[in-house]
C-alpha cells in the first residue's frame, strides 16, 4: 500500500511508524523546510504512554522531561499563595510532560532512517486531483503529480487537506473565546522549576514554564470581554506575527507580574505561535481515499489536554486496522472500522464544561479572588497524604485518559512487546 501523509508533526510520523511495520510504504509532506521544534509543555496520557512503550521511546521522553517541579499561583503583589508540586495528586503537570517540539522530533527521529519512509520537507499539496474507488491523484507543490492509495490529512487544526477534500457543511468548528500566544524567551536568574501561573485582571492569564533547553516558556493568554475586543482578537488570530504582536502590547501593558519583561522580549522569539483555542468536529473522518488523523479530524484544544494523546491513539488504530487489509483490497473497511472504534472516546474527550475557560480567566477582582480562594483551599486538601494516595489509585489508572488498545499482531515490532 502506497500511503501519503499531509503533516510531520505529532501524528503524521506516529503513523508511518506502524505503517511501515505493517509494509506499506510512505511519503510524509511537511510545510515547513525544517521540521519544526516549535511548542510548548504537551502530556502525553494514559494508553498514549503505551503506545509510546511500543515504539521503544519512552526513555527518550523520560530525557526530555521538561523538568518542572510543579504549578504555583501568583498573587497580584507577584508571590507564589498555593503549589501544586508533580509529586501531588491534582497536579497540572503530567508524569509525562514534554515540549512539544521534541516529541515531533523524537517521533520523526524515529522514522527518517527507515527506507520505507520519505520525508518531503517544504512540500504540499496543491491539487488533490482525483479521489475515488481505484486511486488519489495528487499534484504536489514542486509540480509533481503522483497516484496513492490512501492520502493522511495530519496536517492539524487548520488543515488545508480537509478543506480540499471535505465539504465544510461537514467540519464544524466551535470557537472557546480565548485566545493564547506561545514563545521563548530567555532565562532570568529569578525564575526557577516551577510552572508559575498569573491572572491579571480583565481575563487575562500569563504563564511561565521551565523547559530542559535552558530557556523558558511564556504564555499570554485572554478571553475578550465585549464584542469590540472579540472582534480585535479575532482579526488578529487570522492576521500575520506583527499584528498579533502589536495587539498583545497593548491588552497587556497594564496586566501586571512580569508581563512587561514578556512584551518586551516578545519579538525576539524565535517560536511565537498563536492560537484561537477552538475545536474541530467533523461528521465523518473519511471521505474515498482519503482520511484525517489528529488535530485535522478532532483538536480538542489545550484545555483538554489530550490533543497530543488524541493524535497519538488515532495514528496506532488507523495503522492497526488498515494492517489487517489483505493484498490489494481497498482502505474503505479499515477507515470505517478506525472510526467505530476510536470516535466515541474522541467525543468524550471533547466534552469541555462550557464553564472551564471562563473560570480560569476570571475578568473581575472579585472573581480573582474567589478563584485564587477556590485554589489555596484546594491546594491545602491536596497536600493531605491521604488524598495523595486516594488519587493516585483511583485518577491514575480509572481516570478519563484510558482508551482500551487493540492488539494488531502486523504492527508488532521485532524483538516483541
Ligand atoms: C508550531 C506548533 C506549535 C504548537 N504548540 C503547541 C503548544 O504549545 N501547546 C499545545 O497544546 N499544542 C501545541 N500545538 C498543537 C499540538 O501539536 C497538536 O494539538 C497535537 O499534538 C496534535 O498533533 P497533530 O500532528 O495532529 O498536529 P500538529 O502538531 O499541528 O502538526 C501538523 C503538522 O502539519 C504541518 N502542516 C500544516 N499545514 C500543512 C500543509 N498544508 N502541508 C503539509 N504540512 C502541513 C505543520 O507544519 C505541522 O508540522 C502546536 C502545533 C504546532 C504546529
Ligand atoms: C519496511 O517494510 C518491510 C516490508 O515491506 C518490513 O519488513 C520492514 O520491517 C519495514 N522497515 C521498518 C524499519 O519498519
Ligand atoms: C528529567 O530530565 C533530567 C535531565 O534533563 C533528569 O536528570 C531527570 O532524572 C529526569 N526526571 C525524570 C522524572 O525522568
Ligand atoms: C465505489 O465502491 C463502492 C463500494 O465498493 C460502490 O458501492 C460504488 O458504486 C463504487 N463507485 C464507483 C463510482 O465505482
Ligand atoms: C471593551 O473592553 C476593553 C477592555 O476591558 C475596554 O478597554 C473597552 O473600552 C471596552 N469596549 C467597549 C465598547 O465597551
Amino acid at each position: 500500500m502506497h500511503v501519503l501523509i499531509s503533516g510531520a508533526g505529532i501524528a503524521g510520523p506516529t503513523l508511518a511508524y506502524f505503517l511501515s511495520k505493517a509494509g506499506a510504504t510512505i511519503t510524509i509532506l511537511e510545510r515547513s523546510e525544517s521540521l519544526l521544534p516549535h511548542g510548548q509543555n504537551i502530556d502525553i496520557k494514559g494508553s498514549a504512554v503505551k503506545v509510546i512503550e511500543t515504539m521503544g521511546l519512552i526513555d527518550q521522553l523520560r530525557k526530555l522531561n521538561t523538568t518542572e517541579m510543579g504549578a504555583q499561583f501568583i498573587d497580584s503583589k507577584g508571590r507564589p499563595f498555593a503549589q501544586f508540586p508533580v509529586t501531588g495528586a491534582a497536579s497540572p503537570t503530567a508524569e509525562f510532560e514534554i515540549l512539544r517540539g521534541d516529541l515531533a522530533i523524537i517521533l520523526s527521529d524515529a522514522t527518517k532512517e527507515d527506507p520505507n519512509v520519505t520525508y518531503l520537507l517544504g512540500t504540499t499539496i496543491q491539487e488533490v486531483i482525483t479521489n475515488d474507488n481505484d486511486t488519489v491523484k495528487v499534484k504536489l507543490s514542486n509540480g509533481e503529480v503522483q497516484e496513492f492509495d490512501l492520502l493522511v490529512a495530519a496536517d492539524g487544526q487548520w488543515s488545508k487537506t480537509r478543506s480540499q477534500c471535505f465539504p465544510s457543511e461537514t467540519v464544524t468548528v466551535v470557537d472557546k473565546g480565548l485566545y493564547v500566544a506561545y514563545f521563548t524567551v530567555p532565562r532570568l536568574s529569578g525564575d526557577n522549576a516551577w510552572w508559575k501561573i498569573y491572572h491579571a485582571l480583565g481575563s487575562r492569564i500569563i504563564s511561565l514554564r521551565p523547559d530542559p533547553h535552558g530557556t523558558i516558556r511564556a504564555l499570554l493568554g485572554r478571553m475578550p470581554c465585549n464584542d469590540s475586543q472579540k472582534k480585535a482578537w479575532l482579526e488578529a488570530s487570522k492576521s500575520d506575527r506583527d499584528a498579533q504582536e502589536t495587539l498583545l502590547k497593548s491588552e497587556f501593558a497594564d496586566a501586571g507580574w512580569q508581563a512587561q519583561r514578556l512584551l518586551d522580549a516578545m519579538g525576539e522569539a524565535p517560536d511565537f505561535y498563536f492560537q484561537a483555542v477552538q475545536q474541530v468536529k467533523m461528521s465523518k473522518w473519511s471521505n474515498s481515499r482519503v482520511v484525517c488523523l489528529g488535530d485535522a479530524a478532532h483538536a480538542p484544544t489545550p484545555l483538554t489536554g489530550m490533543g497530543t494523546s488524541l493524535a497519538i491513539l488515532g495514528a496506532y488504530i488507523l495503522a492497526g486496522e488498515l494492517s489487517k487489509l489483505g493484498d490489494g483490497d481497498p482502505p474503505f473497511q479499515a477507515l470505517e472500522a478506525y472510526e467505530n472504534t476510536f470516535r466515541p472516546f474522541v467525543e468524550k474527550i471533547q466534552k469541555i464544561p462550557s464553564f472551564i475557560p471562563g473560570i480560569a480567566h476570571p475578568g473581575t477582582p472579585l472573581k480573582r479572588w474567589l478563584f485564587q480562594t477556590v485554589v489555596l483551599i484546594v491546594s491545602k486538601i491536596i497536600a493531605n497524604p491521604l488524598v495523595v494516595w486516594v488519587g493516585k489509585k483511583f485518577g491514575g489508572s480509572y481516570g478519563a485518559h484510558e482508551f482500551p488498545l487493540p492488539h494488531f499482531s502486523k504492527l508488532d515490532v521485532e524483538g516483541g512487546h
